[in-house]
């Protein structure tokens, strides 16, 4: 345990000086490119058709990391395939833009964090990045907080499988037990934070 807490302090402290350098968009800028992602991601509980899992929320997730997994998608480094086409298209600035105003919606919520008490000893090492409520500590990493459990499930097999990679992400899904993986995504999507886009 104490090996695994100090090993996850060093990513930490690699991961705070390795951070790519985000920009800050227009969020009313991004609004007008948002509205065509609303069509799936403004849906309550819109499934991917195959493998079957919900769209991820958006609404009140770190800015920073909504511009790392678009450019992720663009780039190659995630495959999805409705994803990569929606994000091939994009220029940086745009990706900003539009981060910065799904990223603002939904934002209440994630502020006032998790209020339930229950806790899950398997989580404690997780919430070194993504925070004591499942609100990450850092723009760059992503909220796990309210997020679907089914999509938070998908994503954790697929960084078991190797289909997503993060040099930080991809060791610290190898490390959890079979067993655990569903507990995780459903104990993190029970805590309160993220939202549905909600188009005005
Ligand atoms: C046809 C449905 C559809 C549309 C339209 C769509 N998305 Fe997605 N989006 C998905 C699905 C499905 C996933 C999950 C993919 C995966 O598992 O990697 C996803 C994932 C994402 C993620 C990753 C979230 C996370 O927690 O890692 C971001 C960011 C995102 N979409 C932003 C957008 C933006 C911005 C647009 C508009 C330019 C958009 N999406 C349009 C279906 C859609
Ligand atoms: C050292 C920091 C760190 C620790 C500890 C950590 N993560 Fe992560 N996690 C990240 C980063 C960074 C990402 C974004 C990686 C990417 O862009 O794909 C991430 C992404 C995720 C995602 C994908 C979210 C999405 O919206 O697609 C899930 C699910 C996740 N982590 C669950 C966990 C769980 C469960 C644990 C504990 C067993 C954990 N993480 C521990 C840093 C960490």
């Amino acid at each position: 345990m104490k090996i695994v807490a100090s090993a996850t302090m060093l990513l930490l402290t690699a991961a705070l000086f390795t951070q790519p350098a985000l920009a800050a968009g227009d969020a009313a800028a991004g609004k007008d490119i948002g509205y065509t992602c609303l069509g799936c991601h403004g849906i309550e509980g819109y499934r991917n058709a195959y493998p079957s899992y919900r769209v991820p929320k958006l609404g009140g997730q770190k800015a920073g990391y909504l511009e790392i997994a678009l450019k992720g998608y663009r780039d190659g480094t995630r495959k999805h395939p409705t994803m990569v086409a929606q994000a091939t298209s994009l220029t940086d600035q745009q990706i900003e833009d539009v981060a910065a105003y799904l990223a603002s919606v939904g934002g209440e919520t994630v502020a006032e964090g998790g209020t339930q008490g229950a806790s899950f000893d398997k989580a404690a090492t997780c919430t070194a990045c993504h925070g004591q409520n499942g609100i990450s500590v850092n723009a760059a990493w992503p909220t796990l907080a309210g997020q679907h459990q089914d999509y938070l499930f998908n994503a954790l097999k697929q960084y078991r499988d190797g289909t997503r990679t993060d040099p930080i992400m991809s060791a610290q899904a190898g490390l959890i037990a079979e067993e655990d993986v569903a507990k995780l995504a459903l104990y993190f999507s029970r805590l309160k934070g993220l939202e549905t886009t909600k188009p005005d």
